[in-house]
Formats: C-alpha cells, sequence, structure tokens
C-alpha cells in the first residue's frame, strides 16, 4: 500500500472474485440439486452470506478505494469466508458424492 499498489492489487482480487464466486456458486448448486445433497440450504445460505458482504465491500471499495478498513474487511470476512466454507461445506459435499459414487 505504501508503494500505492494495494489499489490496483485490491481491484485484481475483487475482480477475480467476482467472476470465480459467481461461476463457482452456481455450479456447486447446481451439482448438490442434480445429487439431492442434504445440506443445499446451508451451503445456499452461507453463499448468500458471502455475495451480501462482497458487494458491500465492492462498493466500499468503490467510494473510498483502498483504506485499512477493507483490507482488514477483505481479509476477515472474504479471505477467512472462504478458507472455512472451502474447509468445511465444501468438503462435506465432496465426500457426500465420493460416499454415493
Ligand atoms: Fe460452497
Amino acid at each position: 500500500m505504501a508503494q500505492g499498489k494495494g489499489k490496483d492489487e485490491v481491484g485484481k482480487v475483487i475482480a477475480f472474485l467476482a467472476d470465480y464466486v459467481t461461476k463457482h456458486f452456481k455450479a456447486e448448486e447446481e451439482i448438490m440439486e442434480k445429487h439431492n445433497y442434504g445440506g443445499i440450504s446451508s451451503q445456499k445460505t452461507e453463499h448468500a452470506q458471502f455475495i451480501r458482504d462482497f458487494s458491500d465491500l465492492k462498493k466500499d471499495f468503490g467510494k473510498n478505494g483502498v483504506t485499512t478498513h477493507l483490507v482488514l474487511q477483505v481479509q476477515n470476512k472474504l479471505c477467512n469466508w472462504l478458507k472455512n466454507h472451502i474447509g468445511n461445506e465444501d468438503k462435506k459435499i465432496g465426500m457426500f458424492l465420493k460416499k454415493s459414487a
């Protein structure tokens, strides 16, 4: 951030996540529906929560640029969410599909 690269980097992360997350959530929800996965409602709730947080952060970024607050929010809300969601909820889908295969 001190070198003025913060804004570019955060912009890139946000653009990447917008694209990745939209595609990933949609594909995952289709797979869960197709296989009648029992945990689909908690998956969808978590996805919706992420989309809400993400859109708040995008607005904040568009309005205020890169602030310390924004960087912390990206770290706390987005990065930790992804780590927990993939490590817990998404892992369960993998185990379910493996068992039913
Ligand atoms: Fe998921």
